[in-house]
């Protein structure tokens, strides 16, 4: 799967009605949104317990947009083929979580899926230094993982500048797209800034699902996107 034009809304259904996912799913793909984002976590890598593969499954036939699953899971390797399977699109995990980041990479692009790091507030972006021709998603948290609805740490935006940095070079020297997700406290109010940072994929849980009208507040966050410089890839 190629990734599609950006900017890319991806709401997390963190915060979306768990009694009735499949409607939700529907609904805000239909207000607009482009990935569907969904936040794995296991109560080993992160203080909380979400949702296994048989919840994407069971998404699957709920819409055609592509499925962005964040791993907060430690060990990570097992759960790769069983999400594969199950529908995902794109998987993303924590480099903390793997014992061998580089063959968890590889293991998620040969389930034919697009990979990605994700980086915690503290993780430093080196962990890129030499895997960058096999991540296809650099997602940046702008919080601590583990819970929706926490407040945007401001350090994120400096973190932002310097990974997409790192993409633009890479693209330079004739690297494959990569795509600059950014998750945690996005809301219509700080995502121009997020988009001036260079982010390109934009994670939002509680600023959607937690409004009564998804489409409202997906305009709203396209609208501040258009005011500033939009990046390409
Ligand atoms: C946190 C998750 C986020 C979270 C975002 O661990 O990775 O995706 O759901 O929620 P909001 O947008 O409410 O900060
Ligand atoms: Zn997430």
């Amino acid at each position: 799967m190629p990734l599609s034009r950006a900017p890319r809304i991806a709401p997390s259904l963190l915060a979306a009605d768990f009694a009735r996912l499949g409607d939700e799913v529907t609904r805000v793909i239909d207000a607009g949104a482009d990935w569907i984002h969904l936040d794995i976590m296991d109560n080993h890598y992160v203080p909380n317990l979400t949702m296994g593969p048989m919840i994407c499954e069971a998404l699957r036939p709920h819409t055609t947009a592509p499925i962005d699953v964040h791993l907060m899971v430690e060990p990570v390797d097992a759960l790769v083929p069983q999400f594969a399977k199950a529908g995902a699109n794109i998987m993303t995990f924590h480099p903390e979580a793997s014992r061998h980041v580089d063959r968890t990479l590889s293991l998620i692009r040969d389930n034919g899926c697009l990979a990605g790091l994700v980086f915690n507030p503290a993780t430093p972006l080196e962990w890129l230094d030499h895997v960058m021709d096999k991540i296809d998603v650099i997602l940046i948290m702008s919080v601590n993982p583990g819970f929706g609805g926490q407040a945007f740490i401001p350090h994120s935006l400096v973190k932002l500048q310097q990974a997409r940095q790192r993409i633009d070079a890479w693209r330079q020297q004739g690297g494959q797209p990569i795509a600059l997700e950014i998750d945690g406290g996005v809301k219509v109010n700080n995502i121009a800034q997020i988009a001036a940072a260079g982010a390109d994929t934009f994670v939002a849980g509680s600023a959607i699902f937690g409004q009564p009208d998804y489409q409202q507040v997906i305009d709203a966050m396209r609208a501040e996107l258009a005011r500033g410089p939009s990046i390409s890839t």
